[in-house]
């Protein structure tokens, strides 16, 4: 049976990602039907809102999106399409995997690790916002519930379990931050204790950035609050390359939301710049969560042969290509199997 999937193909370089990834996907020949609906400026142009109805009736509907990086209009009241796509689907935890890959400026050769980010509280949220009379102290509160860390936790404990790693990093700041990140960490503890089979261990934020530098294979999976997972899972990202390489799935009970790591990249757009990976990677994440694995491990493959040989790969990595070539390169090696 086939399977449809609402697609956003977001805006900047958005378009241009989302129609080489398409590409090789069909090349993959994963039997997806594809509904496009619109977020973002261009759902404003035309329905007058950055999250139209149909939209979001798309994705209740289908449960799996593969979204393009959405630009969040600065100023006039908006607040970011990401994060409140996140809330509404209640898509809480954030996964993303980074590998090294050769033949990048990666930093390290045998990068391999998973950050689950949680997506739905913390200081995100930003609730009760608000700057006083006099401009002169800005406050905003930050939330941790027993519920939001139980089930991110539990979930970097199932992936972990699910894909044979071996070890998952709690990562917090409870030594200062003694109630909400201590919260995360009580409730973090009592979910490990049940994963008896995958080593645990705890490590103060500011010291895992560091140990990330310097000695990034000993981690494995890494679990965390909403803030320092954003940071973190960039920071592993430029261990690996760039954000060009960087994937990021979004999951929720009900639906879950498939997209690179990075922005829009204004900078870049519609000059065929863009390195497809980060979203095609996401699209094997997506494949994952499909239960087709094996082709995701055929675009995983692709993917990095393509960029191992150099071949017609985009500026960002050193190449001379352009986003439809490397896309070409990586279709031709999904064909070949
Ligand atoms: N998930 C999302 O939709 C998402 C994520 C982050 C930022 N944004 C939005 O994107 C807009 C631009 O943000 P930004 O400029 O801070 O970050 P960005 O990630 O768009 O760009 C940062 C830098 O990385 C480069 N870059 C990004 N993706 C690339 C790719 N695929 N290939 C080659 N180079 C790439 C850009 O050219 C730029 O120099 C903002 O409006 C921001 O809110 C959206």
């Amino acid at each position: 049976m086939s399977q449809t999937i609402s697609v956003i193909n977001g805006d900047g370089i958005g378009p241009e990602i989302m129609e080489a990834s398409l590409r090789v996907l069909e090349a993959l020949d994963c039997g997806l039907d594809y509904e496009f609906v619109e977020a973002g400026l261009p759902a404003l142009d035309k329905h007058g809102d950055l999250l139209p109805e149909p939209t979001l009736e798309s994705i209740r509907r289908n449960c799996v999106a593969l979204k393009g990086p959405l630009t969040t209009p600065i100023g006039m009241g908006f607040r970011s399409i990401n994060v409140t796509l996140r809330e509404m689907f209640d898509l809480y935890a954030n996964v993303r995997p980074v590998v090294s890959m050769p033949g990048t400026r990666a930093r390290y050769e045998d990068v391999d690790i998973i950050t689950v980010r949680e997506n739905t509280e913390g200081a995100y949220l930003a609730a009760d916002a608000k700057v006083s009379a006099d401009g002169n102290t800005a406050e905003s509160k930050m939330v941790i519930t027993k519920k939001g860390s139980e089930r991110v936790t539990r979930y970097a404990f199932e992936l972990a379990r699910r894909t044979g790693r071996k070890k998952v990093t709690l990562v917090h700041k409870a030594n200062i931050l003694k109630t909400v990140s201590g919260m995360f960490l009580d409730v973090a503890r009592g979910v490990a204790a049940e994963y008896p089979d995958i080593q645990c261990e705890e490590m103060i934020v500011d010291a895992t950035c560091m140990k990330l530098v310097m000695d990034p294979q000993q981690f494995d999976v890494i679990v965390t609050t909403n803030l320092f997972g954003d940071i973190i899972s960039d920071l592993c990202a430029g261990l690996v390359g760039g954000l060009g390489l960087a994937p990021g799935a979004n999951i929720g009970e009900a639906a879950a939301i498939f997209e690179a790591v990075h922005g829009s990249a204004p900078d870049i757009a519609g000059r065929k710049l863009a390195n497809p990976c980060a979203l095609l990677l996401a699209s094997a994440q997506m494949l994952a969560h499909l239960e087709m694995n094996d082709r995701a491990q055929s675009l995983k493959s692709a993917i990095r042969e393509t960029i191992l040989a150099a071949d017609r790969t985009t500026p960002d990595l050193g190449g001379s290509g352009h986003t439809d070539s490397f896309a070409d390169a990586i279709i031709e090696r999904v064909q070949k199997g």
